[in-house]
């Protein structure tokens, strides 16, 4: 059994194992429906409990289709409706009792100490459905998408972020140490990775860049990613947020920095930080982006079932 929290506390040829049976799994079901299963049901009798403690859309659906593809099934429980969120259930209880009903946790939360607390009392696996400091499954994928479109492997491509720093770009930074990428951020001075961040790119040996000007990131860029200014669990001041990233948005003008075969990725949900040109051209693969997190996910659940071929 396997937790699936942080890309940095996975070892890389894990991560490429997942990429890898992902590739194999979508390529062998192309032609069957979202609910059919794979042939060999592999996790067939597996509850997956899922639970939101902030908004979601792609995360909830591509990991209901994820377990259901690979023959289990999934329970969705609202936090609202636990004793757990009213004080009225420790982690540790609540825990067991997920432990003994299901066979796998997946958690989109608020506090990344939550995940460790679960970890500690969960003898099932749990998986970080985002958290304010990570968003690994995410990433993994969107490495699978950008491999798949490229059909290089990422190593050997220029990727850029444009944004914020926040949990997208931790996850993306873990990526770029794992799998050896050339990765340019492009963000205001006010706004770059904190100090512990910093501290994780230094002890390890990195391709990272930093640029204050948008233009410099985007120079020769062969993936752009971006998202949200404005995280789920940003509580500064978004006035002032907002304003220190105009000069950031992407639009065609930005685009034309990167390379012309260049693509434009973003997690989604968007907000304003991208031009209706860029995102609705067809450079941007964003529908294909969300599409594979099924894919990816799958591979992630037989990883922490240790049923990974
Ligand atoms: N990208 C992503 O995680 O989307 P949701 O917040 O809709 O799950
Ligand atoms: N950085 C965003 C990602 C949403 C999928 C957030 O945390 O809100």
């Amino acid at each position: 059994m396997k937790h699936f929290i942080n890309l940095k506390d996975i070892p890389s040829k894990d991560l490429r194992k997942i990429i890898t049976d992902a590739q194999k799994r979508k390529n062998a079901r192309k032609k069957l429906n979202n609910l059919e299963v794979d042939k060999e049901a592999p996790l067939k009798g597996k509850l997956l409990i899922q639970m939101f403690e902030k908004s979601s859309l792609r995360t909830r659906l591509s990991f209901y289709l994820a377990i259901k593809q690979l023959g289990g099934s999934a329970l969705t429980l609202r936090p609202d409706e636990l004793h757990l969120s009213k004080g009225g259930e420790s982690i540790e209880d609540t825990a067991k009792i997920l432990s003994n009903f299901g066979n796998a946790f997946m958690l989109r939360t608020d506090s990344d100490k939550k995940l460790e607390e679960f970890k500690k009392y969960l003898s099932i696996p749990i998986i970080n459905g985002l958290s304010p400091s990570s968003h690994a499954t995410q990433i993994l994928s969107d490495v699978f998408t950008v491999e798949e479109i490229k059909k290089k492997p990422i190593s050997k491509l220029n990727i850029t972020w444009i944004g914020d720093s926040n949990n997208v770009l931790n996850s993306l930074i873990a990526a770029s140490i794992k799998f050896s990428f050339k990765l340019n951020i492009g963000c205001p001075k006010n706004y770059q990775p904190n100090k512990k961040i910093i501290r994780y790119i230094k002890r390890n040996r990195n391709k990272i860049f930093i640029y204050d000007d948008p233009k410099k990131a985007a120079t020769g860029a062969d993936v752009v990613f971006s998202d949200k200014v404005i995280s789920m669990n940003d509580k500064g001041n978004k006035i002032k947020k907002l304003k220190s990233f105009k000069k950031f948005k992407i639009d065609r003008k930005l685009m034309s920095f990167a390379k012309k075969d260049s693509i434009f990725l973003h997690c989604l949900p968007r907000g304003n930080e991208v031009d209706e040109k860029v995102f609705s051209s067809k450079q941007s693969k964003v529908w294909q982006q969300a599409l594979n997190r099924i894919h990816v996910q799958k591979s992630i659940l037989l990883y922490c079932f240790g049923k990974l071929r």
